[in-house]
């Protein structure tokens, strides 16, 4: 693949190195940018066009403009991760471009090719990639976090696919998503908010879908809980996701599940490589359905030994008990969490280089 080329504009106003180590030193999760952003435009008669880098900064969006009103928007999520030698690597991300195209398509958005994708990501690395922060230690997952997006942004009220759209990419230093680390995470089961439905947008990475959850995850949060699990809007009883993860239950007899994809689920890049790295861990992976009922006998009678949540931004993070209105999940045996921490420690140490990169995930 050959790589696009962006023209670069410099920032005149880039962080001072003090400030940029102080940021670097705790950055917490998508509270700093770096000093650039890559920006692509694309118009109905002259396609992608315009490729940049430019200084990160607000952008000029006309009031009318289209993802203002009817959210004709995408995202993605990919992390830049620096070995010990302190080249920068990111992980996987022509399956994040897959995915961005299968999102543009449902939204009725322009496909943007392998090229553009990742070649927008390099060129944003290549100028900004001192704010990708060095890990202290093993246990430290500081990386950079890149979020490429995509906006309506023509000024048109009429509902139909826009005619005028803006790629860009930022960059945001990033420690741990969740403070507690690999604390288990409580998590509410939303009974009443359904996050995705047949023939919805539940599988494209766009920001409709995480508005809707919003909702749920207040309720989640009003019961002590950190994240919210769905299930499907059909039947209300198979497990679908979190709206920001994929969910993984562990068996006593090796077995490891997760839901099967299909409409109403995010196919996420650390779902896909834990499928992979738990088969070469010799447990047998499986993509199913699983219900409600599956998890709350599973857990009682002590077949589901460890349940997980994963993600790009969470990486692997155990599940301690699922809070529902009619009491809680919880596992029958105190769970030490050892295949979710065996499989986090596998995938950190090949994307921060600590192990080979036998499945050539790096680029
Ligand atoms: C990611 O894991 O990259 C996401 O987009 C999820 C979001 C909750 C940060």
């Amino acid at each position: 693949m050959s790589t696009a080329s962006f023209d670069l504009l410099p920032s005149t106003n880039p962080a001072a190195d003090a400030v940029r180590d102080n940021i670097l030193a705790a950055p917490g999760f998508g509270q700093h940018f770096t000093d650039h952003m890559a920006h692509v435009r694309w118009t109905l008669d002259a396609g992608w066009h315009g490729h940049e880098v430019r200084p990160y900064g607000p952008l000029t969006l006309d009031p009318a403009a289209a993802v203002l009103h009817y959210a004709q928007e995408i995202f993605e999520g990919i992390k830049a991760y620096r070995h010990a030698d302190g080249s920068v690597w990111t992980f996987r991300p022509e399956k994040n471009a897959e995915r961005f195209r299968r999102s543009a398509r449902r939204l009725a958005l322009p496909e943007l090719s392998d090229e553009d994708f990742i070649g927008s990501i390099k060129a944003l690395l290549a100028q900004d990639h001192a704010w990708v922060p060095t890990p202290q230690s093993a246990a430290d997952e500081c990386s950079l976090y890149l979020r490429p997006f995509m906006i309506a942004s023509e000024k048109f009220l009429g509902v139909r696919p826009a005619r005028e759209v803006d790629y860009y990419v930022i960059a945001s230093p990033a420690a741990a998503y969740f403070k507690g680390g690999i604390e288990p995470v409580s998590i509410w089961l939303s009974q009443h908010y359904k996050r995705a439905a047949p023939g919805g947008t539940g599988f494209a990475k766009c920001g409709g879908n995480y508005a809707a959850s919003l909702a749920a995850q207040k309720e989640a949060s009003d019961n002590g809980c950190g994240q919210v699990a769905f299930l499907d809007a059909a039947e209300n009883k198979w497990i679908e996701e979190l709206g920001g993860m994929n969910l993984f239950f562990v068996y006593k007899d090796g077995r490891i599940a997760t839901p099967r994809l299909t409409d109403t689920i995010l196919e996420g890049v650390t779902r896909d490589s834990v499928l992979t790295l738990a088969k070469d861990e010799g447990l047998t992976p499986e993509e199913r359905p699983i219900s409600i009922d599956e998890w709350r006998e599973g857990a009682a009678s002590g077949e589901i030994t460890e349940i997980f949540a994963c993600g790009t931004a969470a990486v692997i993070t155990p599940v301690g008990e699922l809070v529902t209105e009619e009491g809680p999940i919880r596992l029958a045996a105190k769970s030490d969490n050892e295949v979710a921490k065996r499989l986090r420690t596998k995938l950190l140490d090949l994307q921060y280089g600590r192990s080979e990169d036998k499945y050539g995930w790096l680029t």
